[in-house]
């Protein structure tokens, strides 16, 4: 008898793929194994910046752990890992140098072990070249806004290639641009902090052109399989007028149209360029033949929807983004509070999005082209009880529930002929949440960051049930 909420293995096609996800700076431990400073670390150190001022120098200590996270994945039946390495682990000052400490052979033999313990216990290592941990030596060189940024991570995806490119199953070079671009340069919630229209969109360019320069790196070097993870938020009006649509539209246009619009299209929509234009990096239109270099699959992250209504007053006065000229009001939204049901994040949970995403990105932008949910999941408030045995427990609930919701509907994203390919679960474990420390949980597996000790919630419970049929 089943009695897992979650929706069965049999119930997607025979080839369908589960996954979990986790990211290099959030589990690993940046302070072991020579890896270099990272923009994060210096962010964190700034104050105000991160809640309690957190980084992730120990984090979930995964570095001397990993065997055991590895067991927790295989065990609970997952087919794949999406797992991240560190640039800065990798290349301590983020580029080739003249001399041999350019490369940390350290980190090298951390990712070899890991990569071949994945591949012992039968999970597809799944990698993302960048989760976000910028090498501050390049950070001090202007980071994203830079355009030399492209020529280094195109030499780091190399050396990645090089490395473990024969043993791994996907690539993908860049974990939302969205986040590094917007939510790190105009937001300012995100390493670097800015909040500057003119360093914006510049990031969300030289994005694209250090995807596509990795992505001609890594398949020069005969790596498959490769491809781009980017992330979605549901649009709604706030009401049915027709200034609430348009600030809807200029907020998926930012959001959700950008960066598929450079990646398929070759091109970015008017409603973003209308604030970009002044602010475009020399060049930037012939960048295109690099930016559109030929993927192999498209992923998305997914989490939840937001209401927006037309602004009254300038980002800038609202704390957020600053202008330089041109219209003050651009981009002519603001975020409205969201409807209940809400996850400890205080994200409002909307399933419906992820399956219109996944119509819409299949019908306007790529078609025939395998897509992945990369990252689902979402935040709560667990805690850990002791059973009679002395056992210990989580019941997590509310996420078993979200993640039924969700891969419902993936179901019907299928049923409506979406060529879907496989559904990752944001994360394996409570780990580093960026700006909010330590203080958010999305794990499938709880982590005591005093004493490291793992424990799986009801959900990892729950896929181990799903999966296992
Ligand atoms: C995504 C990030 C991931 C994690 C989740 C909650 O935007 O890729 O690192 O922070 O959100």
């Amino acid at each position: 008898m089943h009695n897992s909420p979650l929706p069965r293995r049999s119930a997607f096609p025979p080839d369908f793929l589960f996954g979990a996800a986790t990211s290099a700076y959030q589990i690993e431990g940046h302070k072991y194994g020579g890896a270099g400073r990272t923009h994060w670390d210096t962010f964190a150190a700034e104050e105000g910046r991160v809640v309690r001022g957190e980084d992730g120098a120990i984090a979930c200590d995964h570095y001397h752990r990993w065997p055991e996270d590895l067991d927790l994945l295989a065990e609970a039946g997952f087919d794949l890992y999406r797992f991240s390495t560190s640039w800065a682990r990798i290349m301590p000052e983020g580029r080739r140098g003249v001399s041999n400490s350019a490369v940390n052979k350290e980190g090298i033999a951390f990712y070899d072990r890991l990569i071949d313990g994945m591949l012992e216990r039968g999970l597809k290592p799944a990698l993302t070249l960048y989760h976000w941990e910028l090498p501050q030596a390049l950070a001090d060189q202007g980071g994203w806004r830079n355009r030399d940024i492209a020529g280094r991570f195109g030499d780091y995806a190399e050396l990645i290639a090089a490395h473990f490119g024969d043993r791994i199953w996907s690539a993908a070079p860049i974990n939302e641009p969205w986040c590094v671009g917007w939510l790190s340069h105009f937001d300012g919630h995100h390493a670097p902090g800015l909040r500057d229209l003119r360093a914006t969109a510049p990031a969300m360019h030289h994005i694209l052109l250090a995807h596509g320069t990795a992505v001609q790196a890594m398949r020069a070097s005969g790596m498959q399989n490769l491809g781009a993870v980017c992330n979605f938020e549901y649009a709604l009006p706030a009401d049915d007028s027709a200034a609430a649509q348009k600030a809807a539209d200029v907020y998926d246009a930012i959001y959700n149209r950008f960066f598929l619009s450079g990646l398929f299209k070759g091109e970015y929509p008017d409603l973003v360029m209308q604030g970009f234009q002044d602010h475009m990096p020399k060049g930037w239109e012939d960048d295109f033949d690099v930016i559109q270099a030929p993927i192999d699959w498209l992923g998305l992250n997914y989490y939840t929807c937001k209401r927006l209504a037309p602004a009254t007053q300038p980002a800038i006065a609202t704390g957020k983004g600053a202008f330089v000229a041109g219209d003050p009001l651009w981009p002519h939204y603001k975020e409205m509070p969201p409807k209940g049901p809400l996850t400890a994040m205080g994200w409002e949970i909307y399933p419906e999005g992820l399956r219109e995403f996944l119509i819409r990105t299949k019908a306007e932008y790529t078609d025939t082209l395998p897509l992945y949910v990369t990252e689902n999941g979402m935040a709560s408030d667990d805690r850990i009880t002791s059973g009679a045995k002395g056992q210990n427990s989580v019941a997590d609930a509310q996420r078993i529930d979200y993640f039924a919701q969700h891969m419902d509907a993936c179901r019907e994203a299928i049923a409506a002929g979406v060529p879907l390919k496989g559904y990752i679960a944001w994360s394996l474990l409570d780990n580093y949440e960026w700006a909010l420390g330590y203080e958010k949980r999305f794990g499938l597996v709880h982590v005591d960051f005093e004493t490291q000790v793992r424990t799986p919630k009801a959900s990892w419970h729950a896929f181990a049930e799903a999966l296992g049929s």
